[in-house]
């Protein structure tokens, strides 16, 4: 080890410098890259907090595609069966919610069908076709 010391010429020790400038350049963008990967991860989180409280509470949209446009269509106006426009209902919430869980006329019932939570869900959602 001694030696190798003793003997190492002014060329060599540049030769060591040249090596570390050519090391930093190669690392450079290899660090910044890391601080890349960490900030697309926070913006991935922060993602999923603002996405939460969607996922948690019942899709009324979903729901009204799944087991409605059958007879109301996508738009609530098909009318299919005798089914009322429901643009033009005037009915509440609370009342659709009744109506829903316990159907009318041709209408299904929906209780035991959809739960308590999702009739509320999709009752709100019909009330966005209202045309008056
Ligand atoms: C089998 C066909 C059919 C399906 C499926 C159906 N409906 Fe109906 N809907 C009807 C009919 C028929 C009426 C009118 C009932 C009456 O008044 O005699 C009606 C009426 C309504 C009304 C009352 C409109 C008013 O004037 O207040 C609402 C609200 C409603 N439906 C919502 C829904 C929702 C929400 C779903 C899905 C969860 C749904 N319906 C699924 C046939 C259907």
């Amino acid at each position: 080890m001694r030696e190798h010391l003793v003997y190492s010429s002014p060329s060599q020790v540049s030769t060591m410098k040249n090596m570390f400038i050519v090391a930093s350049v190669f690392l450079a963008p290899y660090l910044m890259g890391c601080g890349g990967e960490d900030a697309s991860k926070d913006d991935a989180s922060a993602k999923t907090q603002k996405e939460e409280p969607v996922a948690d509470a019942p899709d009324g949209e979903k729901i009204f595609r799944t087991y409605c446009v059958t007879c109301h269509g996508i738009d609530g106006k098909m009318g299919l069966n005798g089914a009322k426009d429901l643009g033009l209902a005037t009915t509440t919430v609370e009342e659709r919610i009744e109506q829903v869980t316990n159907g009318k006329g041709l209408m299904t019932a929906f209780e035991g069908i959809l739960t308590p939570e999702e009739i509320e869900a999709v009752a709100q959602y019909t009330l966005q076709f209202k045309t008056e």
